[in-house]
């Protein structure tokens, strides 16, 4: 059975809500007789329930950004995975660079969110990544690995097959910098002989991992056309609909 390829747009912390509204009115558009790839959009908390109020139907999917792992409480400024499924989110990216980075993310803060998101029905697109000097110093396999391992356990076979794995070297982000279609590969391919070592082939064969990284029209092909990555986390390219499409285009050509 093959894995359906699945693009997602990360939006980060851009649009207001006029302009997230009048984006996916033309998103939707452009994409109708969708078929043969997965879609989403991650907007900011702001905009996700007006967003997902127009996608409803579409077969566009709505994600967020974040999400807490309590389901309610005094936390103040969080949002909870029962919140985001309100608004109408399916999936919700969790462990993103930036935000262990810039906020304090570690691998177990990860890992709690990925099984809060799961026990509420949210799909995790679960990012994981190394930075240059780690590539330089050759550990790679070893930070991604870690990250991967991390936030994945205590899941269930059948729970890990469900989760989204970004791989995101932290040097290709917002830098105009690729890895190239192999390198990509190669990382990707490591993740899921992992997987297949601690949750078995049904859940690797299953599992999906995106690149993510500097995704644009012009290299989306060659990279979606290696055997193990199964889909782009794109950032900047999201921002526009006609650079969003061409990647969304690249994984379903029949569109
Ligand atoms: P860019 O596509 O802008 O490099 O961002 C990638 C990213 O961080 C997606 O989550």
């Amino acid at each position: 059975m093959g894995r359906t390829p699945f693009i997602a747009g990360n939006w980060k912390m851009f649009k207001t809500i006029p302009e997230a509204v009048s984006f996916v009115r033309a998103l939707k558009s452009s994409l109708t007789g969708l078929s043969g790839v997965e879609v989403a959009v991650c907007p900011p908390f702001t905009a996700l329930a007006p967003v997902a109020e127009i996608l409803r139907g579409s077969g566009i999917a709505v994600g967020a950004q974040d999400v807490f792992w309590e389901e309610r409480g005094a936390y103040t400024g969080e949002v909870s995975p029962l919140m985001l499924k309100d608004a109408g989110c399916s999936c919700v990216i969790i462990g993103h660079s930036e935000r262990r980075q810039f906020f304090g993310e570690s691998d177990e803060k990860v890992n709690r969110k990925v099984k809060a998101a799961l026990a509420c029905g949210l799909t995790p697109i679960m990012c994981v990544g190394e930075t240059l000097v780690q590539r330089e110093n050759g550990i790679t396999e070893k930070v991604v690995g870690e990250q991967t391992e991390a936030g994945l356990s205590g899941l269930s076979p059948e729970q890990a097959a469900g989760v989204v794995i970004a791989y995101e070297p932290v040097w290709a982000i917002g830098t105009g910098k690729t890895a190239s279609d192999e390198d990509a590969q190669q990382v990707i391919a490591f993740i899921r002989r992992l997987v297949n070592d601690l949750y078995g082939f049904g859940t690797a064969e299953r599992i999906r991992i995106q690149y993510g990284g500097s995704v644009k029209p012009g290299n989306a092909a060659g990279l979606l056309a290696r055997p193990d990555i199964d889909g782009a986390l794109v950032g900047g390219a999201s921002l526009e609909i006609e650079s969003f499409v061409g990647i969304i285009r690249a994984a379903a050509p029949g569109i």
